[in-house]
């Protein structure tokens, strides 16, 4: 079995004291990754805050050179990545091929974005005020900490990265623990890019044993986090007067309208709720549907969920593999019960083999059942029948999160209203909820989230901006 290293200030560092990392397929240890202490955290925020003072001063286009580098060297790694990902959070090869890919492309546009930046020049005669201009240039802040979740153990954290490095930050990274070593193998892939010592690091460790000593080292300059709220909320209050953007969890309504083309919406929503089992924060969530076509609707939904083939991410026909704990496993089965218990009616699915999930569909969903406000993070979609459009917005607000919506209608006028009235960072028509393209501005309100992600925006939040302004004297 492998132990795994991980890589501060220009080097590979391992420990006596290393933890397991299971393989969600077979719930069996995958591999061991090191146990960091206070002292080697230390040591990694000491090296970037270092580095980062002549990381700060290189030109843009050396750091593009290396970007470019990177980008040779993550694409030699995907298939090794991928599989590692198949592994290691029990996410398709197709799906694990494509999330680095995506991610390749990333950091491409992340390099293009940079070379669009430029300071803004402002002229004092636009006040009254003669014989004065003002530059303003986008700098750096310092040692941005990376926190990235289990579900996008390379995509979501090169968001982090890459933005990070091209404005000339420095990193500590911290991958959540499942997915460690996935992203250990694509850390290696910045090693192999040449960049100096100490510009980007990644730490190991559990969050309840690493996690405080990690989210409060005073070399921190910025937090860019995806991940639970829960975890969201103690950063958020351990962190005051740094900058922080926060992804968090989300609980995102699927509308559907009774002039709704069904057949497209029951694709789309069908994906947007089980793809990865449901494990996305951008996931359908909950499906609000007019009482006159819900039943049309389910037939539907059944049709395709019935034809989805359940069993282990390593063979490649299954579409619902193993959540990525018994943890989540029981949480899912938990709020079913409950669902039942309290009247719901469970349309298929509910069958449970340790941590695989089969894809569950609810029918009459109603406020006393904790899935009605939960987020499940696995394959089960409850459906809430509404009966006028004002109703439909209603219970979509009625929710701590609010991350995304759809609206599914032929009526642009009343997808219009709707989307102005839902509270949330942003409303699909017609789709279902993503974050992508990656290049679009992606956040949350509620407990989904504050900040903004996207490559120009996540550019924006890791650099401030620095005036520079010129009085001059015309007769001299
Ligand atoms: O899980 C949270 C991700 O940001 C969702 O990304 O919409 O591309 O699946 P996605």
């Amino acid at each position: 079995m492998n132990i795994y290293k991980t890589y501060i200030n220009g080097e590979w560092i391992g420990k006596e004291h290393n933890y397991d990392i299971l393989n969600p397929n077979t719930l069996t240890v995958l591999g061991k990754v090191p146990c960091l202490g206070v002292e080697e955290i230390d040591k990694a925020f000491t090296a970037a805050d270092e580095a980062f003072n002549s990381w700060k001063k290189t030109s843009l286009s050396f750091r593009i050179s290396l970007m470019e580098k990177w980008v040779v060297e993550l694409s030699k790694a995907k298939l090794e990545i991928a599989t590692m990902m198949n592994n290691e959070i029990a996410k398709s090869l197709k799906d694990a091929l494509s999330e680095v890919n995506r991610t390749i492309d990333y950091i491409k546009y992340t390099i293009e974005e940079m070379k669009r930046i430029q300071p803004k020049v402002y002229n004092g005669k636009a006040w009254g005020v003669e014989n004065k201009y003002a530059i303003f240039n986008r700098v750096p802040l310092g040692v941005v900490l990376a926190i990235s979740p289990f579900n996008y153990p390379i995509n979501l954290s090169v968001a982090k990265i890459a933005p990070a490095l091209i404005a000339g930050n420095t990193v500590v990274f911290k991958s959540s623990t499942q997915g460690t070593i996935s992203a250990i193998l694509m850390s290696k892939t910045i090693e192999k890019a040449g960049f100096p010592k100490g510009v980007f690091n990644m730490v190991t460790g559990r969050g309840r044993d690493i996690g405080d000593s990690l989210i409060s080292n005073p070399h921190i300059k910025m937090i860019s986090f995806t991940g639970s709220t829960e975890i969201g909320k103690t950063i958020a209050s351990k962190n005051s007067m740094k900058p922080l953007v926060l992804e968090m969890g989300g609980k995102d309504p699927a509308i559907v309208l009774e002039d709704a083309d069904l057949k497209s919406a029951a694709i789309k929503i069908a994906k947007g709720a089980f793809s990865f089992n449901g494990q996305r924060c951008t996931a359908v969530k909950r499906v609000l549907v007019s009482d006159k076509i819900a039943d049309a609707l389910i037939t539907e939904l059944l049709e395709i969920i019935s034809n989805y083939k359940v069993g282990y991410a390593t063979d490649e026909n299954n579409f619902i593999t193993p959540l990525i704990s018994q943890g989540s496993a029981n949480f899912v089965s938990d709020l079913i019960k409950d669902a039942k218990e309290q009247g719901a009616k469970v349309l298929i699915g509910n069958k449970f083999v340790r941590n695989l999930a089969w894809p569950t569909l609810i029918d009459n969903v109603t406020k006393n059942m904790k899935i009605y406000y939960e987020e499940p993070f696995g394959p089960v979609l409850p459906i809430i029948r509404f009966s006028t459009i004002k109703e439909a917005i209603s219970i979509a607000n009625d929710s701590s999160y609010g991350l995304q919506a759809s609206v599914f209608t032929t009526n642009i006028n009343k997808a219009m209203d709707i989307a102005h009235k839902i509270e949330s960072g942003s409303v699909n028509i017609n789709s279902a909820p993503q974050r992508g393209p990656d290049h679009l501005p992606f956040l949350g309100i509620k407990d989904s989230g504050f900040g903004v992600q996207g490559i120009a925006d996540s550019i924006d939040s890791m650099t401030t901006l620095k005036g520079i302004v010129i009085n001059y004297d015309e007769n001299n």
